[in-house]
């Protein structure tokens, strides 16, 4: 297992936002957390990756324990995250946007003011190239990030979660906006990315779309882990019950 959290809770005044969470990642592949509204999808990522403080419970990644470290010491043990709306620079070009560091901005400026910047430079600028090429987005590669769709935007921000080295990338609803077709293209492209040793962790609202693609999946309610399994899960009562109850 690449991350897992042990009793992982977290709460707002009296709302147990998070309860208890136990989950296990495998490395290489695809894990899959779906749930209704209000689930606590979104406050298990933001608490796994140093965004919110934990009240309760552990995280390891990498058999390391990061439980509670700020985020910029998560990206650096390897987790990177996307957001649930994406926001690049609009006025940059998606080039140099990939470019942007998502670490820390000071470090990237004093570079430029040593000589092996333009090393350093053109290697990224080649990484970049490469990644946009293979997520099909290299004819934007100019473009404003402000002229690019839902879909295209997603892109970006799966193109610069790899511009990083780290391995297990953190997705918060990574379709939502994004018309059929290119859903489906990114899920391949993340099977792809899998084999070449990324691991993925997606929060997701449209099962109809992402469940086949999942190698594991849990189902969350109430703060809660209340299935976890194959894709047959959704059957189980208990989840079928979550649902309509939302
Ligand atoms: N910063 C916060 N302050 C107070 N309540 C919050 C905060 N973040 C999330 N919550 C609450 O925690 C619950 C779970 O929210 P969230 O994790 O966003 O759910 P999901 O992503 O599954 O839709 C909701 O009731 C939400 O209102
Ligand atoms: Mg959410």
């Amino acid at each position: 297992m690449i991350l897992q959290t042990f009793n992982l809770s977290k709460f707002f005044e009296g709302l147990r936002a998070l309860d208890g969470v136990s989950i296990s990642v495998p490395r290489e592949a695809l894990t899959l957390i779906i749930g209704p509204n209000g689930s606590g999808k979104t406050t298990f990522i933001n608490t796994i990756t140093g965004f919110y403080r934990a009240d309760e419970g552990r995280v390891e990644y990498e058999g390391r324990d990061i439980t509670n470290l700020p985020p910029h010491r998560v990206f650096r043990e390897g987790i990177v995250r996307t957001f649930q709306i994406p926001r690049p620079f609009k006025k940059l070009t998606v080039l140099e946007n990939m470019l942007m560091p998502l670490n820390n901005p000071g470090e990237h400026i004093r570079n430029a003011f040593v000589k092996k910047w333009v090393d350093f430079e053109s290697e990224s600028v080649e990484k970049a190239y490469d990644i946009l090429e293979f997520l099909n987005i290299s004819h934007l590669t100019f473009e404003k990030s402000e002229t690019l769709s839902g879909g295209q935007l997603r892109l970006l921000e799966i193109g610069k979660a790899l511009m990083t080295d780290a391995k297990l990338i953190v997705m918060d609803e990574p379709l939502a906006g994004v018309a059929p077709a290119l859903a489906h293209e990114i899920l391949r492209k993340i099977k792809e990315l899998c084999e070449t040793g990324k691991t993925f962790l997606i929060v997701e609202h449209r099962l109809d779309i992402i469940l086949d693609y999942a190698d594991r999946v849990y189902v969350m309610g109430n703060g809660k882990v209340i299935a976890e399994g194959g894709k047959e899960v959704i059957e189980k009562p208990e989840v079928v019950e979550v649902y309509l109850g939302a």
